[in-house]
């Protein structure tokens, strides 16, 4: 349970000459869900996609179930079991429910079990199985976000990495998503979680980091950051 699953060593990274990452570490225990928060700009999206491998680190490692895998590309770490569910609900607005699933199981090691996966995932969200044959850019907004993280998990990740899934949602969409959130975890799947909705997920989660201009400034117990003075200050509102 607590094993670590996926680590950063003293991680620098950015966009060409801009540095975003000025040498963060952190660890996830498998199993968890581990909360990233931090205010615009502070490098979520860009940590998320250092741990997808679709930025290489200027300096620093990455790390799966101990291995260094700073090396390898973003495909391969999704064959792997890392899998990024980007900012913006990224569907194929005129691709079918079922189609934009079976997108998200193109790697060797899951395609052949394309047709069960999708059964589960209908299984699990039976609204995906209603609405199976429409185009998915006809969903509502919940509907595509829980469509975009079903389609994550057609890749039968270990680890799901899941960028900012609440924003511009409905209250009741975002309670759904967090429940959904919690029941990924309950399948055994390890979350880490950017958000600005800071106090919900620092309530369904495990572990939390606070990241501040490139830098971790804050890590704990997710009960303990929430119950901290500075967290409360700056991203509670208290
Ligand atoms: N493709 C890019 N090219 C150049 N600079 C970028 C690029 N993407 C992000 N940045 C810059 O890197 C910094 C960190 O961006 P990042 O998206 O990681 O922050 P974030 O914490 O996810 O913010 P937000 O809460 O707004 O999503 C910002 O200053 C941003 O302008
Ligand atoms: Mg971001």
């Amino acid at each position: 349970m607590t094993a670590r699953i996926l680590e950063v060593e003293g991680v620098h990274a950015g966009y060409g000459e801009i540095r975003v990452l000025h040498g963060v570490s952190l660890a996830i225990d498998g199993g968890s869900i581990t909360a990233l928060v931090g205010s615009n700009g502070a490098g979520k999206t860009t940590l998320l996609k250092v741990l997808a491998g679709l930025i290489p680190p200027l300096q620093g490692s990455v790390f799966y179930r101990h291995r260094d895998i700073t090396d390898e590309g973003a495909a391969r770490r999704v064959a792997k079991g890392i899998a990024l569910v980007p900012e913006g609900r990224l569907v194929f607005p005129n691709f079918s429910v079922e189609e934009n699933l079976l997108v998200g199981a193109f790697t060797p090691r899951v395609r052949a079990e394309r047709a069960a996966l999708l059964e589960q995932m209908y299984d699990r969200y039976p609204l995906l199985r209603e609405r199976r044959r429409q185009m998915a850019g006809t969903l509502s907004g919940g509907q595509q976000q829980l469509l975009a993280i079903a389609r994550g998990l057609m890749s039968r990740p270990s680890v799901l990495l899941l960028d900012e899934p609440s924003l511009g949602l409905a209250p009741q969409a975002v309670r759904d998503l967090f429940r959904m959130i919690a029941a990924i975890r309950e399948a055994g799947v390890t979350v880490m979680l950017v958000e600005q909705n800071v106090r919900a997920t620092l309530e369904i989660a495990d572990a939390a980091f606070v990241l501040e201009s490139g830098r971790i400034a804050l890590s704990g117990a997710a009960a303990d950051l929430a119950a901290d003075d500075r967290v409360q200050r700056s991203y509670l509102g208290v």
